[in-house]
C-alpha cells in the first residue's frame, strides 16, 4: 500500500521534499485533484491524490501537465507495461464478437482461459472460478474451505494484505483495513507473525536479511504449527508465498509449514494476485517455495493491466459447491475479461517475460547491493524478480520513516513512481517488459533521490 500524501496541506505545512513535489504538480492536475476531492467519498491510501493521469503506455505514466513518470507502483498490474496493443486489439476484438455471456451461459473465451490457467498452473489444480477482483477471489476460496473442510478457522499472518472485503480484510492483517469501527471481522480469523527476516517479529538477528536458521530454527513456521497443531481445527492458512512488501522467505520454511498443515488436515491457500504471473521470475511465486498451494488465487495482472480480473485455482476436491453458491458474480464468464486473460498470458508467453523478470530482477537486485555497501541510510535489500524492497534505517538500526517518505518525493520529482511500504521500504515493482537502459535510469534515480535525503537528513 502507498503512503498517503496530502496535497491539500498549506505549501507552509509541508516538509522539503513534499514541497519540492507539489510545486511539480502542475495545473491540469491541481484541477483535477480539487474535483475529486470533492466528488469521491476519501479513503486513507486512495486520497488526496498524489496526481492526475492522462495517459499510460509502457513502463510509463504521464500526468495531466505533461510529465513522464516511470511507473514502478502500477498496483501490480502492470506486467505487460501499460496499454499492451496485443491485450487491446484482444479486447476490440472481442467486444465485436460478444460483449457478454449471462449467467448459466458459458462461452469460448472464458473456457479457454480456464483451460490455459489450468494447464499452466502447479499440477492438481484443476478447477476454476473467476472473480472481479482479488478480494473477491480470496472469499470464494475461504469458502470453498468452508464447504470442503466443515472448519472455518484460518489461519494468516499480521501485516498481510488479501483486499478489502470483510472475508478479505478478516484474514488480512492489517489496521486499516480490521480498525474496531469498521465492526466485527469473521470469526475464527486468527493470525500469527510473519516471516520477515530482516526484522524478525521473533527477535532473532538477520544481519543483512539474511537468517541464522541454526538460531532460530525457523521460529516463524514453528510458530504457525504450533497454532495449527493445538487448534486442530483451522481450515486453511491463507499466505502469500513470497509477500509483497516485499519479504523473501527463509529455505525451508514452505515445506515446514505445509507439513504442519497436513499433519492438522489445514489446507494451504496461496494469495499471488500482485506476485503471480512471473514477477518473481517464476511462473508463479509458489515455484521458489517447493510445495504447491491446495488452492491459489491470482489476480491483478491477469486482466492485462486493463481490465478487474481474479481466478480461484483449486484441486478437484474442493468442488464441493454444487448446491451452493460461493462466487455468484456478473461477470463471472465475461468474454472480455476472459479474452485480456487470454492475451497477458501469450504475451507473458511470447515475449519471454517470466525470464525477463527472474534476469533483470537478478541484476537490479546486484545493482541495488552495490549500491547500499556505501549508504547506511540502506538496511537491506532484497525481493525476488522484479519485486525489489529497499529497507531504509535510521543510524540506531530503526525504520527510516521519514526518509523513505522523503525519497519518495524525490524520486517523483525526478521521473519515477514506486511505493512505500511498511512506512520504510522502497517497493520497487517495474513492468517485466522494461529494458535494460529504463531499469538503469530508474536506478540512478532512486540512488540520487536517496543520496539527496540523506544528505538533507544528516544521514550520510
Ligand atoms: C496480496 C494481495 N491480495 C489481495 C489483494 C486484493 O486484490 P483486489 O484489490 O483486486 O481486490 C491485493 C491488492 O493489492 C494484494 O496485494
Amino acid at each position: 500500500m502507498s503512503r498517503s500524501v496530502d496535497l491539500s496541506e498549506g505549501d507552509a505545512n509541508l516538509g522539503d521534499a513534499r514541497a519540492a513535489w507539489r510545486s511539480h504538480v502542475g495545473p491540469a492536475a491541481r484541477e483535477l485533484i480539487g474535483r475529486d476531492e470533492r466528488v469521491f467519498l476519501r479513503q486513507s491510501l486512495s486520497t488526496p491524490c498524489l496526481s492526475a493521469v492522462r495517459r499510460a503506455e509502457g513502463i510509463w505514466i504521464e500526468d495531466a501537465d505533461g510529465r513522464r513518470l516511470m511507473d514502478f507502483h502500477g498496483n501490480s498490474v502492470h506486467h505487460l507495461g501499460h496499454g499492451h496493443p496485443r491485450v487491446k486489439a484482444a479486447i476490440v476484438r472481442q467486444m465485436d464478437d460478444l460483449a457478454f455471456a449471462p449467467r448459466r451461459f458459458t462461452c469460448e473465451p472464458a473456457v479457454a482461459l480456464a483451460e490455459r490457467l489450468v494447464a499452466l498452473a502447479p499440477p492438481g489444480l484443476t478447477r476454476v472460478l473467476f472473480a472481479p477482483g482479488g478480494s473477491e477471489a480470496i472469499e470464494i476460496a475461504l469458502k470453498l474451505v468452508r464447504v470442503a473442510t466443515g472448519r472455518h478457522k484460518t489461519l494468516s499472518f499480521w501485516d498481510a494484505f488479501h483486499g478489502a472485503g470483510f472475508g478479505a480484510a478478516s484474514v488480512g492483517g492489517e489496521s486499516l483495513f480490521r480498525d474496531s469501527r469498521l465492526g466485527p471481522m469473521l470469526a475464527g480469523a486468527e493470525h500469527v507473525a510473519p516471516f520477515a527476516c530482516f526484522r524478525c517479529p521473533y527477535g532473532f538477528p538477520a544481519p543483512g536479511g539474511a537468517p541464522d536458521l541454526s538460531a532460530c530454527r525457523m521460529a516463524c513456521a514453528r510458530a504457525a504449527g504450533f497454532v495449527l497443531g493445538r487448534e486442530r481445527d483451522v481450515g486453511a492458512v491463507v499466505a502469500e508465498p513470497v509477500r509483497a512488501v516485499p519479504y523473501v522467505p527463509p529455505p525451508g520454511f514452505w515445506p515446514e509449514l505445509r507439513g504442519a498443515c497436513d499433519r492438522a488436515g489445514t489446507r494451504l491457500i496461496f494469495d499471488e494476485i500482485p506476485a503471480g504471473l512471473g514477477k518473481t521470475g517464476r511462473m508463479f511465486a509458489c515455484e521458489h517455495a517447493g510445495v504447491a498451494p491446495d488452492i491459489l488465487v491470482l489476480g491483478k495482472a491477469l486482466g492485462g493491466g486493463m481490465l478487474p480480473l481474479a481466478a480461484v485455482l483449486a484441486r478437484d476436491d474442493f468442488d464441493v459447491a454444487e448446491d451452493l453458491a460461493v462466487g455468484h458474480y456478473t461477470h463471472e464468464k465475461n468474454p472480455i475479461l476472459a479474452a485480456a486473460g487470454l492475451a497477458t498470458l501469450d504475451v507473458i508467453r511470447d515475449e519471454g517475460l517470466v525470464a525477463r523478470a527472474a534476469d533483470l530482477g537478478a541484476y537490479a537486485l546486484a545493482r541495488l547491493r552495490e549500491i547500499a555497501a556505501c549508504r547506511r541510510l540502506i538496511g537491506d535489500v532484497r525481493g525476488l524478480g522484479l519485486l525489489i524492497g529497499v529497507e531504509l534505517v535510521r543510524p540506531d538500526g530503526t525504520p527510516a520513516v521519514e526518509a523513505a517518505e522523503a525519497t519518495l518525493y524525490a524520486a517523483l520529482a525526478r521521473g519515477l513512481s514506486f511505493k512505500v511500504t511498511q512506512g520504510s521500504v522502497l517497493t520497487l515493482s517495474p513492468p517485466l517488459i522494461i529494458s535494460r537502459a529504463d531499469l538503469d535510469r530508474a536506478l540512478v534515480i532512486v540512488t540520487e533521490a536517496l543520496d539527496e535525503v540523506a544528505a538533507a537528513q544528516g544521514l550520510t
